[in-house]
């Protein structure tokens, strides 16, 4: 039995939608195959992006696509991936795997696939290995109006009209791979780099800065009395890794009960990391101007055997199903401050929402959970309060997040336990529910979707029903639900 009350007066904030984004880098198949075809692919695409990818992604309404890393983007160099293709520069992707990018994906496919999928671009700018005049000119190259040679090339590369970019990143992971600086050394970095980061017109750019990896506080800290005027939003990271160490961290689909809670409660630790960081942000920033963006998230598990290690293609399960919604929903309850998210990556890598192989695609448990909770983009986030039973020790059974939209009210409720079912009765405090319709996710919790058989969809809730103002229904174990009442 477990008792959930919604109360729509009580109100956090508004759901950004901007906490539903994705992050796609040039690293495995993400990019090159993932996404990005070519205009002569056999593949059905369209100006070279992938017809079914950017279909399945335009169906969830992705608010925002963070490129082109990562680790990256501190070795990218944009000049590179403009003009004709036959000219770019080869070069070779030594973070990842030590490919060939041929950059024949580059700012201009980049902006095109946006402009496909309906989202916002998020570019990352290049502080580690990238000059301060380089960051500066891709900014103008995106964004300006005006007859400088920098405008004309862009013009002489197809493009008349400014791209007006707003949310730019001021470098990715510069305590790591980003440059391996101290918090002080890169918050004078950033202070410079950003002043040269001009706003041009109308388009006011939206300046990130690079934040902690998990609980690091100290570069919270640092950053946040050194340099928090300077910016709009501080970035952290965190992943979901079951295993001691990076050469175990675990099979993503072969894992015991124990491990599979295990999993979840290591998800749960990023909403007391959330607050912490808020916390130190609250000393520099007391008005709350500064917003905080998660902009990689999500499990990171072995490679699938036979794959190249440096291309992070995992297989997803409903255990990441689960970690999807358990982190969704810890966004949800801090979306007052944070305003952006971006799980780490949309095709091919890491927790991934899709899946290629040639010219199949699969959609993954994961990219499920994200079409549940689409009603939750924008709407008035509303209190929710849960008393049940536990799943495992640490590690409560239901976890949920609700909100208000146009009238309607709609719950997503996840069910942590493999095995127990749950009977849940909603009390809605301030919403009437005249009609309730339901979806739920629910499978073995390592079960997965490849390209030849679906295991885990959607499906319509059958036992939900409305008594005595209440909502009542059953909720399968290993599943994630949405209710919409009206
Ligand atoms: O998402 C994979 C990598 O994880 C990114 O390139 C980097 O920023 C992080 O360490």
């Amino acid at each position: 039995m477990a008792n959930i009350t919604v109360n729509t007066r009580r109100s956090v904030g508004t759901i950004n939608r901007n906490l539903f984004g994705h992050f796609s880098e040039h690293l495995g198949r993400c990019i090159y195959q993932g996404l990005y075809v070519g205009e002569n692919s056999p593949i059905p695409n369209v100006n070279g992006i992938r017809a079914d990818v950017a279909q399945a992604l335009r169906n969830l309404h992705i608010p925002v696509l963070r490129w082109p890393g990562g680790c990256f983007a501190d070795e990218y160099h944009w000049r590179d991936g403009v003009g004709p293709k036959a000219d770019r520069k080869r070069m070779v992707n030594t973070h990842w795997g030590y490919v060939v990018e041929d950059n024949s994906f580059g700012t201009h496919e980049f902006l095109e696939l946006c402009r496909q999928l309906g989202c916002e671009p998020y570019i990352n700018g290049n502080l580690g290995s990238g000059t301060v005049r380089e960051m500066s000119e891709w900014v103008e190259y995106l964004n300006s109006d005006g007859d400088s040679s920098v405008v004309r090339e862009r013009r002489q590369n197809g493009r008349e009209e400014p791209f007006n970019v707003k949310y730019f990143g001021v470098g990715n992971e510069n305590w790591g791979c980003g440059g391996n600086m101290r918090p002080e050394y890169y918050a004078d970095e950033y202070r410079r780099y950003q002043t040269y980061c001009r706003n041009y017109g109308e388009n006011k750019l939206f300046r990130i800065a690079c934040g902690p990896s998990d609980v690091d506080y100290q570069w919270t800290e640092v950053l946040m009395k050194n340099a928090a005027r300077y910016m709009d939003a501080i970035t952290m990271h965190y992943y979901t890794i079951l295993g001691p160490d990076w050469q175990h961290k675990g099979s993503a689909t072969a894992f015991t009960a124990q491990e599979f809670y295990t999993t979840l409660r290591k998800a749960l630790a990023i909403e007391p990391m959330i607050s912490k960081h808020l916390q130190i942000m609250d000393r520099y920033d007391p008005e709350h101007r500064v917003g905080l963006i998660v902009d990689e998230w999500g499990t990171w598990h072995n490679v699938e055997p036979g794959t190249n290690p440096g291309f992070l293609y995992q297989q997803n399960t409903m255990r990441d199903a689960l970690v999807a919604a358990l982190t969704l929903n810890a966004f949800i309850a801090h979306c007052d401050r944070v305003v952006m998210a971006n799980i780490a990556q949309t095709v091919n890598v890491l927790q991934a929402v899709v899946l290629t192989e040639g010219d199949k695609m699969a959609l993954t448990p994961t990219y499920h959970v994200f079409d549940l909770y689409q009603a939750h983009q924008d709407a008035a986030a509303a209190d929710c309060f849960i008393q049940g039973d536990m799943a495992a020790e640490g590690l409560c059974q239901l976890h949920a997040s609700a909100s208000f939209k146009n009238g309607a009210l709609t719950l997503t409720v996840a069910n942590a336990s493999a095995d127990k079912p749950a009977e849940v009765t909603v009390a809605l405090d301030g919403f009437t529910a005249r009609e309730v319709s339901a979806r739920v996710l629910v499978g073995a919790m390592d079960d997965y979707n490849d390209f030849t058989h679906t295991a885990v969809a959607p499906k319509a809730l059958d036992s939900v029903k409305i008594a005595e103002g209440q909502l009542r229904f059953t909720l399968p174990a290993c599943s994630v639900a949405e209710l919409t009442c009206r």
